[in-house]
């Protein structure tokens, strides 16, 4: 039984659904094209999306979680990147999945994990329930995690030159706790999870995470 079955998200069973997790600056939105375009030249469908921000409503959350000036409580932030995620579940990643394709999604509820309940500290388990409930226990194939210190993670964001958002602005704390705890989680979800050092060369990154995908599509 594959893991989305198990986790009760029902599709006609031919897609397959790819998310990418990690810091900020961590280099998995260039792995996500690279990953989309490689299977497109394969002549795969893709779809690549990301959260926040892939549906319309999403757009516009996006731009509040990201950009609005002055704080937000962290149980609203909660709130908001689940309200995203159920409405880019129920009327984006599951029709593309339910039409045989390959979602390659930057980002998904190990995020919310990850930021809200380890950098906001709320409770992990808590963070994690809401995001199942918003997405009706969907979960992925394969989540490529790409680890890197987040020091270095902020050195090539300031190397970037582009204002920093409400999130990438947060402490080096927040950023540690960050990167803790989806270690963590990958650690219990050994299967689930693809853990790569995001400070290894691009090709590389791209050459492992190709392997994995092709095995998957071979099985
Ligand atoms: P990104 O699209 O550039 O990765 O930016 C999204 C930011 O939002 C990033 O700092 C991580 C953060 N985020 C959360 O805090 N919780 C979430 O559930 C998601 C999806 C993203």
């Amino acid at each position: 039984m594959s893991r989305r079955e198990e986790s009760g998200l029902v599709t006609a069973g031919r897609g397959l659904w790819i998310t990418l997790e990690g810091g900020d600056g961590s280099g998995k939105t260039t792995q996500a094209r690279l990953l989309a375009e490689w299977l497109g030249a394969e002549g795969r469908t893709v779809l690549h999306t990301r959260e926040p921000g892939g549906s319309e409503v999403g757009r516009l959350i996006r731009d509040i979680v990201l950009h609005h000036r002055g704080d937000i409580a962290p149980r609203a932030e909660a709130l908001l990147y689940a309200a995203d995620r159920a409405h880019h579940v129920a009327t984006v990643v599951r029709p593309a999945l339910e039409r045989g394709e390959v979602v390659i999604q930057d980002r998904y509820l190990d995020s919310s994990v990850a930021y809200q309940g380890a950098g906001r500290v709320l409770d992990a388990g808590q963070v994690r329930e809401l995001s199942i409930w918003a997405a009706e226990g969907a979960l992925p194939d394969l989540t490529v995690l790409l680890d890197i210190d987040p020091e270095a993670a902020r050195r090539r964001l300031d190397a970037d030159d582009k204002p920093f958002d409400r999130l990438e602005a947060e402490k080096d704390d927040f950023h540690r706790r960050v990167r803790d705890a989806y270690l963590r989680l990958a650690d219990a979800e050994l299967e689930r999870f693809l853990v790569i050092d995001g400070a290894l060369a691009p090709d590389l990154i791209a050459d492992r995470i190709r392997a994995r995908v092709r095995a998957l599509l071979e099985h």
